[in-house]
């Protein structure tokens, strides 16, 4: 499987050269991340893709990753802070668009979610958002991987000074996960030539019969 290489191939990278990834690329990543499976099937969190420089700087502000500010883009995964009636029952009436279905065919469905977000804390909500959150930064790494554009997953910034920059809080989100992309500079990153260091795979996976 040519991924397993890809993979292999990947590093978080902490340098980045100045050269750009083409919008082509990025699409291409962004609608990867877009078909990631989430639990519900409800999509609750939203993707912000960066590359204005003076908004990265102030991003960057007190983080030790200069990554943020210092690559080609920047996306930051942004979950819902809480799911509301209203989100799930456009979310369920677009279904039934896509799957050429009569209005109302997914009811069962659709009360089920609701009654199901609605005895859950916003607290509980914005936490399972987050983790949803997680799963397209996966996605976008692997997708990243398969197009050779370097990528660092990060967790060391400043939601709260996201929330505020980008008004996240406003449109009902708050910054999870961030990611830049971007092309490794291989001179001067110290881990572009460090090995892989995983754990042996009997080790990492147990196969039970
Ligand atoms: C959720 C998450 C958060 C991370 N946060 C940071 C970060 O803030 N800064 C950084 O340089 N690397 C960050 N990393 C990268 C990890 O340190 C890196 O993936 C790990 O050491 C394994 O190395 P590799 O990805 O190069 O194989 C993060 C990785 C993940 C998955």
């Amino acid at each position: 499987m040519n991924l397993i290489k890809n993979l292999q191939w990947r590093y978080a990278v902490k340098k980045y050269s100045d050269e750009l990834v083409s919008e082509d690329k990025i699409d291409q990543i962004i609608e990867a991340i877009n078909l990631t499976a989430s639990s519900c099937g409800i999509q609750p969190y939203r993707l912000f893709v960066i590359t204005n420089a003076e908004i990265r700087q102030k991003l960057g502000e007190g983080s030790f990753n200069s990554q943020i500010y210092a690559s080609s883009h920047l996306l930051v995964f942004a979950g819902f802070n809480t799911i509301t009636n209203d989100y799930i029952n456009t979310y369920v009436e677009m279904t039934e668009r896509q799957r050429n279905l009569e209005v109302g065919a997914l009811d069962i469905l659709k009360n089920t979610l609701i009654s199901h977000f609605s005895i859950q804390t916003p607290e509980q909500n914005a936490t399972w958002s987050s983790k949803q959150a997680y799963i397209g930064l996966g996605t976008a790494l692997i997708a990243a991987a398969e197009l050779k554009v370097d990528a660092t997953p990060m967790e060391g910034f400043n939601p709260e000074l996201f929330d505020d920059i980008l008004g996240l809080s406003e449109k009902g989100l708050h910054a999870s996960v961030i990611m830049s992309l971007g092309y490794r500079d291989e001179e001067n990153d110290y881990l572009a030539s460090v090995p892989k260091a995983r754990l042996p795979i009997n080790e990492f996976s147990m196969k039970i019969h």
